[in-house]
């Protein structure tokens, strides 16, 4: 039997990206800028632009979600989210339970925009809550303390039809006992979603920095990184919001269905800068990324084209990103499709001796991560991938 696409089996996403912030919070490595101010009428216009000339090239889709992601899109204006949200209206089908989420820094400035937000379409947040300690907020450089992050929570909830927060553990000084207590405090508070990451030290950073002259104290060993680790599993799946990813918690139906997309390797449109796209054409897959800075993105963008490249992803290479995003997922990967787009990548003989070693398991033709193994993941790939 000939397997759908794989848009039709990952669903066919928007993503968006907002590079710009109000501060660099040290640990973070991702395309954010910090400027004075933005006028975001060219802006908008250009990822309006942006959007229409990728439905020249993918017409005829479903959008299963669009997703908002920085940076800081929570600095963007409403009329700007509505902006983007209507060039995607007009570009393709909304499904009809899409999925439009904006990412949002916990503050009362912020929080002042949901209304504008909903009524532009976002129908879901995820806030950057990151710790519900003050010290620890104020280590890692954030601007909100942790009563207004509650405030803005509430807030959220009363506009949002779903909410989701994002918290870092394995913190500077953090023990098993301190994040077993903040936990428990998130999992009361958290109502359909919760991503929970550990801290981690990214090259380019300013706590890299620190890290390379000995002034980053106290990380949690990798034993304790690892203890937080089963202890996060084990109070989410008993407070009923089990990990449906790595990093990610939610009680069934409530997974984010945009990062769903990316995990089941489905088709995604990517506009904004720095944003990375895949999508299929005539069963070749594309592989788009645009230009990284904004100065360079958006005149680039106005001129026509904010892309820096796009590539065709050969077969095999299409099959290791599936098995990579897809054992992320406790759903894990569907062999046969697997096994279509290539057979080297995860031979049978590989997938049996890490079977035996506890770090993979088969079940209804789905290959799945155990607990073990997800703790492991980068080496269980590597074992798996030629
Ligand atoms: C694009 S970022 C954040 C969006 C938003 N600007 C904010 O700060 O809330 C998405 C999430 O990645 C997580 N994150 C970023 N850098 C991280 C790091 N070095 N280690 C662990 N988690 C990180 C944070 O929880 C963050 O909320
Ligand atoms: S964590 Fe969020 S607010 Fe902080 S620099 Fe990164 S994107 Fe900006």
């Amino acid at each position: 039997m000939t397997q759908p696409e794989n848009w039709q089996t990952g669903g066919f996403g928007l993503y968006v990206h907002w590079p710009f912030c109000e501060a660099k919070c040290p640990y973070c490595d991702f395309n954010s800028h910090v400027v004075a101010s933005v006028d975001q009428r060219p802006w908008a216009e250009a990822l309006a632009a942006e959007i229409r000339r990728y439905a020249e090239a993918v017409p005829g889709r479903v959008l299963t979600s669009i997703f908002f992601g920085g940076g800081t899109p929570s600095l963007m204006a409403p009329e700007t989210v509505a902006t983007v949200i209507g060039a995607a209206r007009g570009s393709w089908t909304f499904a009809n339970d899409i999925e439009i989420t904006l990412e949002a820094n916990p503050r009362s400035v912020e929080a002042a925009r949901f209304e504008g937000y909903a009524r532009a379409g976002v129908n879901r947040v995820s806030l950057g809550v990151q710790s519900l300690r003050e010290d620890d907020l104020r280590k890692l450089g954030r601007l909100h303390d942790v009563k207004e992050a509650q405030a803005a929570f509430g807030i959220a909830r009363e506009v949002f039809d779903r909410v989701s927060f994002d918290l870092i553990y394995a913190r500077q000084g953090q023990n098993l006992r301190d994040w077993e207590e903040e936990l428990g405090e998130a999992l009361e508070m958290a109502v359909d979603h919760l991503s929970l990451y550990q801290l981690t030290v990214e090259p380019g950073t300013a706590f890299w920095d620190r890290a390379q002259k000995g002034r980053l104290k106290g990380l949690p060993t990798e034993d304790l990184g690892a203890d937080m680790y089963e202890l996060t599993q084990e109070l989410c799946a008993g407070a009923g919001m089990p990990a449906y990813e790595v990093s990610n918690h939610a009680p069934a139906g409530s997974e984010s269905r945009h990062n769903l997309v990316y995990w089941r390797y489905g088709d995604w449109i990517g506009v904004g800068p720095g944003a990375h796209g895949r999508f299929s054409v005539h069963n070749t897959r594309y592989e788009t990324i645009a230009h990284r800075m904004p100065g360079v993105w958006l005149p680039a963008a106005q001129a026509g084209n904010g892309d820096l490249s796009r590539d065709v992803v050969p077969m095999e290479d299409q099959a290791i990103e599936y098995l990579i995003m897809g054992l992320r997922l406790s759903e894990g990967v569907d062999l046969e499709r697997l096994h279509n787009m290539s057979r080297s990548v995860a031979p049978d003989a590989v997938i049996e001796e890490l079977t035996r070693m506890g770090l993979l398991r088969i079940s209804s033709h789905q290959l799945k991560a155990t607990l073990e193994g997800r703790m492991v993941l980068n080496s269980v790939i590597e074992k798996l991938v030629p």
